[in-house]
């Protein structure tokens, strides 16, 4: 394979940093259902990517033709707060790690995730990808961002030095099976999802939710996410970072009530107002990955059957 984009050959060695994580499994999956042979996995036990000599060795022994870098310290509102400078340093020291070693062996694709979070707080919605750097940061997880701002400036580095075609894309919020249902997450869905299950399990007559339900949230199913990964690996090639999402928008109310249905709670959702909204709003503009040619399939409702699906089957080995 060599250093431009096209097609990727099926029998192409690819490896998934963090492949068992919500990102990496979807991956995994969306690889093996195209039809990948060959593809590279080790677990965060297996190789510390943090360890700058074994991700060296790693990738110099086994030279992918493909990295995606889905390997990441990764936390809520509560843990980026509480750690920032773990945020900071563990996924510079990820980044940098992969990145460097990938150069060294002269990895002719790579994808690099990064988040949303790398925008400005008052980035104007939908959010385009130029708005980067803007403007301050969400103090709340600002270390995690500028963590991912620096990788994706060492994707443009790259490209500048070396000619290699690598690439940087930041996800909306995503959903779906291998979620993170912990109670202390922040994370909007897996929360809903568990608190409406409970709830109907233990038969109480009503949920509460923090905030007014008003702030509007995007969200994207993690497979869509892992299909556009592959289709950004095959079909585009851009200095810019690119936006994936889905690009259109619910209030949390609305998404509540949708969990409610489907999970088959019958009572009521109050709305605990003393509690903080978080921003009004945060949606992607992601016209340049439609206009590339790819958009999202999966649609809210079946995305969170699939997903309440997932965790009824799984309570054990969801992450609570
Ligand atoms: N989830 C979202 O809503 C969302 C939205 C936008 C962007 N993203 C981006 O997508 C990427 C993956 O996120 P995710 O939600 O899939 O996170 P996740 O579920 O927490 O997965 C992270 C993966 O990275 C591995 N990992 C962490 N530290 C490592 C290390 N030092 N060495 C090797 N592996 C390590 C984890 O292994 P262990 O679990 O064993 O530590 C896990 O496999 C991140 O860059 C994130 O910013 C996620």
């Amino acid at each position: 394979m060599g250093g431009s984009i096209g097609v990727l050959d099926r029998t192409s060695s690819v490896y998934i940093a963090g492949h068992t994580g919500l990102v990496g499994s979807a991956l995994v999956r969306k690889f093996r259902a195209e039809g990948f042979t060959n593809l590279l996995l080790r677990s965060h036990n297996e190789l510390d990517l943090t360890d700058r000599a074994a991700t060296r060795d790693f990738i110099l022994d086994t030279r992918p033709d493909v990295i995606i870098d889905a390997a990441a310290r990764v936390g809520g509102i509560m843990a980026n707060s509480r750690y920032p400078v773990d945020f900071l340093s563990e996924n510079l020291q990820i980044q940098v790690n992969l990145l460097d070693a990938a150069v060294a062996a002269r990895v002719p694709r790579l994808l690099f995730l990064g988040s949303s979070c790398i925008y400005p707080k008052f980035a104007p919605q939908p959010i385009r990808e130029e708005a980067l750097l803007t403007g301050p940061l969400e103090q709340t997880n600002d270390a995690y961002a500028i963590a991912k701002i620096a990788g994706i400036f060492q994707v443009q580095a790259v490209r500048r030095q070396y000619g290699l075609p690598w690439i940087s894309a930041m996800p909306t919020n995503l959903y779906g099976p291998g979620d993170n249902f912990a109670k202390s997450s922040s994370h909007l869905l897996p929360g809903l999802i568990r608190r409406y299950e409970e709830a109907k399990v233990t038969g109480a007559r009503s949920v509460t939710n923090w905030g007014t339900g008003t702030p509007r949230r995007e969200l994207l199913h993690v497979d869509d996410m892992a299909s556009a990964c592959l289709f950004l690996l095959e079909c585009f090639d851009s200095d810019s970072h690119v936006n994936i999402g889905t690009g259109v928008d619910h209030s949390i109310a609305e998404i509540a009530e949708m969990v409610a249905e489907i999970v088959g709670y019958a009572g009521e959702t109050q709305w605990d107002t003393t509690k903080p909204d978080g921003t009004p709003r945060k949606l992607l503009d992601t016209s340049i990955l439609r206009r590339a040619g790819w958009r999202p399939r999966i649609t809210l409702r079946d995305g969170i059957e699939a997903t309440v699906r997932w965790y009824r089957a799984n309570l054990d080995a969801a992450r609570q």
